[in-house]
């Protein structure tokens, strides 16, 4: 009886396409926090639901473990629609994601069962040739942002391959190929206009309100929501430099290569990141070479040049260019973690333990259907975290010179989520405990950064001695916690 009544429905419903616009109606009436947002907002804004295009497109991630099913996605174009959106969220303690481009893997961090919203529509780039800033959407991601700074012959503090939000990254610290010549992207925040929890929209400088400003810078979505950055700009003049690709039997000499050039290096135009991937059943690196300039300073990165490679594409090339060149390994789609590890200095015992590392995890990774187990060594120079005198978020202290290693590792299958995300835990503290025990004492206590650490990462190694301040701007600014219902780094 009960079959035969599902079927006459069924039937019923197929037949009458009316019907199934009404079947349609009731389930997006199921939300009505979707609908009051849908009324409130302005026509410069839009909420879609699941089965629309611009639905999935809103819930995407960079990583699927960062995947959640919304009831609706939020598109807010002004800054008083995002302000309008908080406001009711606020009001009903609906949960609520906000997301810049989606690049976190950390599941939760951007996305939600509730409300989504996507900051696509905020991709503005003004440049202000007087004041030599740039104002930028948070929904851009660099790619975009390089390319309209390009045609002024300027350039900001950005990030380093395709494809990357330009919101959590800034939002996060920002390590850039620029970052030994001026530190971080939040070393070159000169504004914010940022959506308060209480949606009222104000411009935030250190003038304004110094601890906000400062909270800010490292935060992320801890304080409200914001809608666009005024950044520091640099000329940007042609640049040297590309991925160098190294099989298994160069390892020594890359490895030489990069230990050598953390010990030597001085030039703050030029930088070196070294990748060791294990991938179908093979380690392999990847040294990454930059010159801020048309041309290398002569010999300064001949011992790399003269590794033998089974791929090279190191050029004299715009900015945008150089970003286009650099392989990103497993791109969209895969599940995905990182996990930050800080060390000191880039000594040769310390490499060895991460080549051992990448190649021990990839193989016990690879049967859990692993396809890509990288570790990055990044020799920034010491003196990247001199270059701002104003006090951040993160970093919370500038006088441990740390250098912000990290891992990344992608699967296909999610049954085996926890075994990746502990296998980037307790890698990562391998390493640190070596550092440890060669000597390097204070990497036990050197800043995880945020936008590298896994999930549970205790927020005082993300924060340290901030956390008080941050507190504090937290109370003041939003004393009902409603930034508490969305996801990602809380204070
Ligand atoms: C391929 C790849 C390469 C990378 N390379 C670098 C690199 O070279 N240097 C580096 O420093 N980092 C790098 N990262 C890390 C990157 O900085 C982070 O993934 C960053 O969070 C990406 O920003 P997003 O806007 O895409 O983040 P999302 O995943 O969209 O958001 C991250 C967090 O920021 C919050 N947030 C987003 N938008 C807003 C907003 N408008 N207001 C308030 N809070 C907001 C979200 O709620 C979430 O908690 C890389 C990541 C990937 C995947
Ligand atoms: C982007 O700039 C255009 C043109 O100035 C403006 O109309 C629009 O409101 C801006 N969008 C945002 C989100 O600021
Ligand atoms: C390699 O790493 C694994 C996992 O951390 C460890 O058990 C093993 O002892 C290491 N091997 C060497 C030679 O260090
Ligand atoms: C994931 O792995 C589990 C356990 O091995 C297996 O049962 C399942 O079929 C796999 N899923 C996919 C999509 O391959």
């Amino acid at each position: 009886m009960l079959n035969h009544a599902i079927v006459s429905v069924a039937l019923a419903l197929a037949t009458l396409p009316f019907a199934v616009q009404g079947a349609q109606l009731a389930a997006r009436a199921q939300d009505p926090i979707c609908e009051w947002i849908e009324r409130a907002i302005s026509s410069a804004s839009n909420v879609y639901y699941p089965g629309d295009a611009l639905y999935n497109k809103g819930v995407a991630h960079w990583a699927t473990t960062a995947d959640q099913v919304s009831k609706c996605v939020v598109e807010p174009g002004t800054a008083a629609d995002v302000g309008m959106v908080l406001r009711i969220i606020g009001g009903t303690r609906t949960p609520f994601a906000v997301k810049g481009a989606g690049h976190s893997p950390n599941p939760k961090f951007a996305s939600t069962t509730g409300v989504h919203i996507s900051m696509y529509r905020f991709n503005n780039v003004t440049y202000d040739a007087d004041a030599q800033t740039a104002d930028i959407g948070t929904g851009l991601i660099w790619d975009n942002v390089y390319d309209a700074l390009a045609p002024h012959g300027v350039n900001i503090v950005g990030g380093r391959v395709p494809g990357v939000g330009v919101a959590g990254f800034t939002l996060g610290g920002g390590y850039s190929w620029k970052t030994n010549q001026f530190g971080l992207t939040v070393d070159t925040l000169v504004a914010f206009e940022l959506v308060r929890p209480d949606g009222k929209v104000v411009k935030v400088t250190h003038e304004s309100d110094p601890q906000l400003f400062m909270g800010l810078k490292g935060g992320f979505n801890n304080f409200g929501i914001v809608t666009k950055f005024t950044l520091k700009t640099h000329p940007q003049p042609e640049v040297w430099g590309g991925p160098i690709q190294v099989a298994a039997d160069q390892i020594d000499e890359v490895t030489d290569a990069t230990v050598e050039w953390d010990a030597t290096a001085t030039d703050p135009k030029a930088q070196v990141m070294t990748t060791y991937t294990y991938a179908q059943g093979e380690l392999h690196m990847t040294a990454f070479l930059f010159y801020d300039g048309p041309t290398q300073p002569a010999g300064m990165f001949d011992r790399f040049l003269a590794i033998p490679n089974h791929g090279s594409n190191v050029n004299t090339r715009p900015f945008a260019d150089l970003v286009q060149s650099t392989p990103t390994g497993a791109s969209y789609g895969f599940r995905g973690i990182f996990n930050a590890f800080s060390v000191l200095d880039t000594t040769r015992s310390l490499v060895d333990v991460v080549i051992n590392e990448t190649q021990y995890w990839g193989q016990q990774l690879s049967a859990k259907t692993g396809i890509i187990t990288t570790y990055a060594v990044e020799p920034f120079l010491r003196s990247i975290y001199s270059h701002n005198t104003q006090q951040t978020a993160f970093p919370p202290t500038r006088s441990i010179p740390f250098l912000p290693f990290n891992i990344y590792y992608a699967w296909l299958n999610s049954t085996y989520d926890e075994e990746f995300y502990n296998a980037a835990r307790v890698s990562t503290k391998v390493i640190v405990d070596a550092a440890v025990a060669e000597g390097q004492r204070g990497a036990a206590d050197a800043p995880l950064y945020p936008n590298n650490a896994i999930f549970d990462t205790p927020i005082n190694k993300v924060y340290g001695a901030n956390i008080p301040t941050m507190r504090a701007v937290k109370r003041r600014v939003d004393p009902a916690n409603v930034m508490g219902l969305a996801g990602g780094w809380k204070v």
